[in-house]
């Protein structure tokens, strides 16, 4: 079994696995060349080549899993929603959903109708390259998904999903419901043509009261994970005040811990039954070698208590990062350095 499963599973390999979240694009050169004159969401529904730049980090770094290069918005497009992502500013909607009409608008399309065969092939030939690598599928969570679909783009407080989730409760609970069968859609099509993991990211998480997430939130989350048949983790953004929500009763096999709290107090609040994940600060990837050297050691020190850890980031990989530093933590967590 590889390090990452082990470690999802709550085994202690000899060394820790480490992969990296948003590894695929944007810091690596070798990416970006190969996305001249490409649109982002015309890359992740061009087969060959969103399988392509799953593998670049992988070849580069040699972390323990890939991440499959996509989109959270991408199961929104295959669905037919207008969506495109603009450079620098991220996912824009054509037409927000704001109103009890537009939620009965954008539900009457039938998740099961989503067209995944783009989706299954570029999974297809990942799993076909890697050898003992596992592959990693992803969808957004229903809270991070809405959030951008009610403001129309992106949006720093998410003032009008948070305001809709007690305006009208009613359509709130109809958008939710709806996108986590959209993601579970999504997370199905990967898992079916061979990702052996999947991580539900519920990156604005934090912008929400502990009472919010766990009313209107955690039972969308909660439906798009359960019963998937493939280990799963679960991260959020922000989400220390509820941490423990995370695990959404048991369905999570492991839980992202973002960079503000120290990984051994996660652990405490997470308690025995649940692996950890993180929580590398990406501010410190501008560090000279010897400052985050030193906090990736700290990291996995604090990282022992756990049922298992899978050393990551507190959050994306920023886009100005040298691919050099990335290396160099895959390097330590498998005691080459
Ligand atoms: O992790 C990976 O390497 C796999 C690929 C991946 C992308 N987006 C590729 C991408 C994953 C897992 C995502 C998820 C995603 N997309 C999230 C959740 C993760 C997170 O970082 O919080 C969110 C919130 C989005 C929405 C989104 N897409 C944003 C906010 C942006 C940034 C816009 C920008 O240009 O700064 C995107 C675009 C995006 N998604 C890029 C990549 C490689 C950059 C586009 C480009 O390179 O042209």
């Amino acid at each position: 079994m590889s390090d990452l499963l082990r470690a999802l599973a709550g085994d202690r390999p000899e060394r820790t696995p480490v992969w990296f979240m948003r590894q695929a694009g944007r810091s690596l050169p070798e990416y970006r060349e190969l996305r001249v004159g490409t649109r982002m969401l015309d890359a992740c529904l061009t087969p060959d080549l969103a399988a392509e730049i799953t593998l670049q980090p992988v070849r580069r770094h040699g972390v323990d899993a890939a991440v499959f290069f996509s989109d959270i918005v991408i199961p929104l497009r295959l669905a037919g929603v207008e969506v495109e992502i603009e450079p620098g500013r991220g996912p824009v909607f054509a037409n927000p959903v704001r109103t009890a009409d537009d939620v009965a608008r954008i539900t009457a399309i039938d998740p099961a109708d989503l067209d995944g065969t783009a989706i299954a092939e570029a999974v297809g030939i990942v799993t076909a390259e890697l050898d003992e690598t596992p592959l990693i599928g992803f969808a957004g969570a229903p809270f991070t998904l809405a959030a951008y679909l009610i403001e129309g783009g992106p949006s720093k407080e998410h003032l009008r999903a948070r305001a809709m989730m007690h305006a009208d409760p009613e359509s709130w609970g109809r958008l939710a419901g709806w996108l986590s069968r959209i993601s579970r859609r999504f997370l199905e099509i990967q898992r079916d043509a061979g990702a052996s993991v999947v991580q539900l990211f519920d990156s604005w998480a934090g912008s929400l009261s502990p009472a919010d997430y766990r009313r209107h939130i955690a039972p969308h989350s909660h439906a798009a994970l359960e019963g998937i048949g493939v280990p799963s983790i679960h991260f959020g953004v922000g989400t220390g005040p509820f941490l423990a929500d995370m695990r959404l009763d048991g369905v999570a096999d492991a839980v992202g811990v973002d960079w503000r709290m120290p990984l051994d107090e996660a652990i405490r609040v997470l308690g025995p039954d649940v692996a950890v994940q993180g929580n590398i600060d990406p501010a410190l990837l501008q560090a000279p070698w010897p400052v985050l050297e030193e906090h990736v050691r700290d990291v996995i020190e604090r990282g022992r208590g756990g049922k298992g850890h899978v050393l990551n980031l507190g959050h994306g990989v920023p886009p100005d990062t040298d691919p050099d530093q990335l290396t160099r933590i895959v390097r330590l967590a498998h005691g080459e350095l």
